[in-house]
C-alpha cells in the first residue's frame, strides 16, 4: 500500500487535506464510538486464550478506527500474541509490534484467526512487522516522527507474580482473575527485561523511558493509547495501586497530553468473589474494569497542557 506521507510533495490539495484528517469515520459511527464506558464482546481466538492477558480484537479495531486512516502505521510496543497487528491488518493499516517472549512471537506470527474475520475485512495487502526484541530498542528499527498511532497494554508491574500466591484475601483457585473463558494469566517470562519482572521504581523508570521513545517516533497530532487496570498489592499491604494514574504521570513527563480516560467495563467477564471480611472491618470491590488512557502529542504551536 502506498503511504501518502512518503510522497508528500506530489500530493494534490485534496489529498493533502485528507492527510490531515484523523480517521475515516462517518458522523454516526463517530458518535457511537465516543461513549466513555464501553464493553467489548466477541469470540476469543485460541492464541489470545493461551496468552491469558490479551485484549479483545474488537477493542483494538475500535481504537484503530478512531485514531487512524487506512494506510496509516500503527505501533504496539508490548505486542503479546499480535491483537494490535491483526486488527490493523483487518482494517487496512500497516503495523509494527515488539514482543520480548519468543513463544508469544510465534503465536503473533500465526496471523489472524478465522474467528476474527468478518465480511467487512480489508482485502488489499498491508505490511506487518513483528519484532522479537525489548521495546526499549524501538529506535533501532523506527525513525522519529513516523508512527500514526500507538496502541498497547503493558504488563501491570508484577501483578501476575502476585496472583500466583495470595491476592485480595483469596487463593489462586478462587482468584478474581480466573474466568470460565480463559486460563488465569501467568507471569509472561523470567526475563529481567520483561516489564512484568521489574521492581516498582524500575518499572516507573522504564515506562518513562518508553513513553519518551514513543513520543519521539510518533508524528505530531497523533495518539498513544494504553490499556491498563488498577490492582491490589496485598503482599506489600497496598490495598489499591492506582496504576492508570501513574501511567498518566509518567507519560506527561515525556510530553504526552492526557485527552481522555475511557472505562472498559469487564464486569460480565469476571467471577464475583467476596473480598475482605466483617471481622477484619474491610470491604473490597471486585475490580471489574480497565482503563483506556488516551494521550496525544501536540502539533507544533498547540498549547494543550496537562492539569496539575
Ligand atoms: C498485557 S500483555 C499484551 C497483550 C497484547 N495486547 C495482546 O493482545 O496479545 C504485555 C506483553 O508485554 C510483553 N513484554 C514485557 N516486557 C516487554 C519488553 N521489555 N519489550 C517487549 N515486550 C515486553 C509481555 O511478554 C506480554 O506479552
Amino acid at each position: 500500500m502506498t503511504k501518502p506521507w512518503k510522497e508528500y510533495n506530489k500530493l494534490t490539495s485534496i489529498q493533502l487535506e485528507k492527510l490531515h484528517e484523523l480517521n475515516d469515520l462517518n458522523g454516526s459511527k463517530w458518535a457511537q464510538m465516543s461513549k466513555s464506558v464501553q464493553k467489548f464482546n466477541g469470540g476469543i481466538a485460541k492464541k489470545r486464550k493461551e496468552h491469558g492477558a490479551a485484549f479483545p480484537i474488537s477493542l483494538a479495531k475500535q481504537l484503530i478506527e478512531i485514531f487512524t486512516q487506512k494506510g496509516d502505521l500503527v505501533l504496539d510496543p508490548f505486542l503479546g500474541v499480535g491483537t494490535t497487528t491483526d486488527a490493523a491488518q483487518l482494517l487496512g493499516r500497516d503495523s509494527i509490534g515488539f514482543e520480548i517472549n519468543k513463544n508469544f512471537i510465534k503465536l503473533a506470527k500465526q496471523g489472524i484467526d478465522k474467528i476474527d474475520r468478518s465480511k467487512d475485512d480489508f482485502n488489499e495487502e498491508t505490511k506487518e512487522e513483528i519484532i522479537h526484541d525489548n521495546c526499549l530498542n524501538i529506535k533501532k528499527y523506527i525513525k522519529n516522527n513516523s508512527i500514526d498511532f500507538v496502541l498497547t497494554s503493558p504488563p501491570y508491574f508484577n501483578l501476575l507474580n502476585n496472583t500466583i500466591d495470595v491476592f485480595g484475601g483469596t487463593n489462586y483457585k478462587k482468584n478474581i482473575y480466573n474466568s470460565s473463558k480463559r486460563s488465569l494469566a501467568k507471569p509472561y517470562s523470567t526475563d529481567p527485561q520483561d516489564f512484568g519482572n521489574l521492581k516498582w521504581e524500575d518499572f516507573c523508570k522504564n515506562v518513562t523511558q518508553l513513553m519518551t521513545i514513543l513520543f519521539d517516533v510518533s508524528k505530531a497530532g497523533t495518539y498513544n493509547v494504553w490499556i491498563v487496570r488498577d490492582f491490589r498489592d496485598m503482599q506489600n499491604k497496598i490495598p489499591y495501586v492506582n496504576l492508570h494514574n501513574k501511567i498518566v504521570e509518567l507519560a506527561s513527563k515525556a510530553g504526552w497530553i492526557l485527552t481522555d480516560i475511557v472505562i472498559w467495563d469487564q464486569t460480565d467477564q469476571r467471577h464475583l468473589v467476596k473480598l475482605g471480611g466483617k471481622k477484619s472491618r474491610r470491604f473490597y470491590f471486585n475490580i471489574g474494569h480497565s482503563y483506556a488512557v488516551i494521550l496525544r502529542k501536540n502539533i507544533e504551536g498547540e498549547k494543550f497542557t496537562n492539569s496539575n
